[in-house]
């Protein structure tokens, strides 16, 4: 077992039973800043990986910036992150999604309880769930400001599903909007959340999270001052590659080859 492993070894136990963990070393706030800069810039361009709150001008979330934004594309090479994701998935990985969602001031909408691994199923004929979720807190989050809300231990039940949500739109918009293509229904979330408990994904900005793709999950809307930018990156199994995707690449990266990790963790 290589060092790094090793050390992970607690995390990885803890996830494997919760479906969620906290990673102990964080992102500096150097490197928080930098992100920073580069999102808020990003959020201003005119382009297709840039998504609207519903009929507003109002920035949701910007996806696939490792693909355009040198910032970003050396983020998910960072060591921190590709060794996390590697002892979580057990195998060597590719960057497979990036977005940051942006949940602005009193604007951020919520996110429907949900299960990404439907999307990534349904969607673009992913075969198994050998990915895994690393968010980082690019804004200090708090019970207000519309964090992850998780309930651990749902990973293992699979993908539960709501009948009336089976149908595809092909409408990448609504797997990215508050208006969910595939939901868990509140009912069931409920039931689950009398069950297993829930967790919320709160810390300061830089705070390392990761969370399975099958786990239940949600957020509420942003009712504070603060923002709550939170960025996912999403490593899959490089063995688990879907074919092919209709989804446009900043959705779904096209390029499956094994990341490599850079040399330190500076960006
Ligand atoms: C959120 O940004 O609160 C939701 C993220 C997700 O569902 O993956
Ligand atoms: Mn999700």
């Amino acid at each position: 077992m290589s060092e790094t492993i090793g050390a992970l070894k607690p995390v990885k136990d803890e996830y494997d039973v919760t479906g969620w963990c906290r990673n102990p070393e964080s992102l500096s706030i150097e490197n928080v800043e930098k992100l920073r800069e580069s999102i808020d810039r990003i959020s201003r361009e005119n382009r297709p990986e840039v998504v609207y709150e519903q009929g507003t001008n109002v920035v949701r979330a910007v996806h696939g910036c490792h693909l355009f934004d040198e910032t970003s594309a050396k983020l998910v090479r960072l060591p921190l992150l590709v060794e996390l994701a590697e002892a979580l998935v057990g195998e060597p990985v590719y960057v497979y999604q990036f977005k940051v969602n942006l949940k602005q001031p009193y604007e951020g909408a919520a996110w429907p309880w949900h299960q990404d691994y439907t999307f990534w199923r349904h969607e673009d004929g992913m075969t198994d769930d050998r990915a895994v979720n690393i968010a980082i807190l690019l804004d200090d989050t708090h019970e207000g400001n519309g964090p992850l809300r998780v309930l651990p231990g749902t990973h293992r039940l699979g993908l539960i599903e709501a009948a009336e949500d089976r149908s595809r739109s092909g409408d990448w918009r609504k797997h990215v909007s508050a208006n969910l293509e595939y939901t868990v229904a509140d009912a069931d979330a409920e039931r689950l959340e009398k069950e297993y408990g829930r967790e919320l994904v709160v810390g300061a900005a830089g705070s390392i999270f990761a969370f399975h793709p099958s786990i239940v999950h949600s957020s509420s809307s942003n009712t504070s001052p603060d923002r709550r930018a939170l960025l996912l990156v999403t490593y899959n199994a490089v063995s688990n590659a879907p074919g092919s995707s209709p989804r446009p690449e900043f959705l779904v990266s096209r390029d499956t080859r094994p990341v490599v990790p850079a040399e330190d963790n500076f960006l």
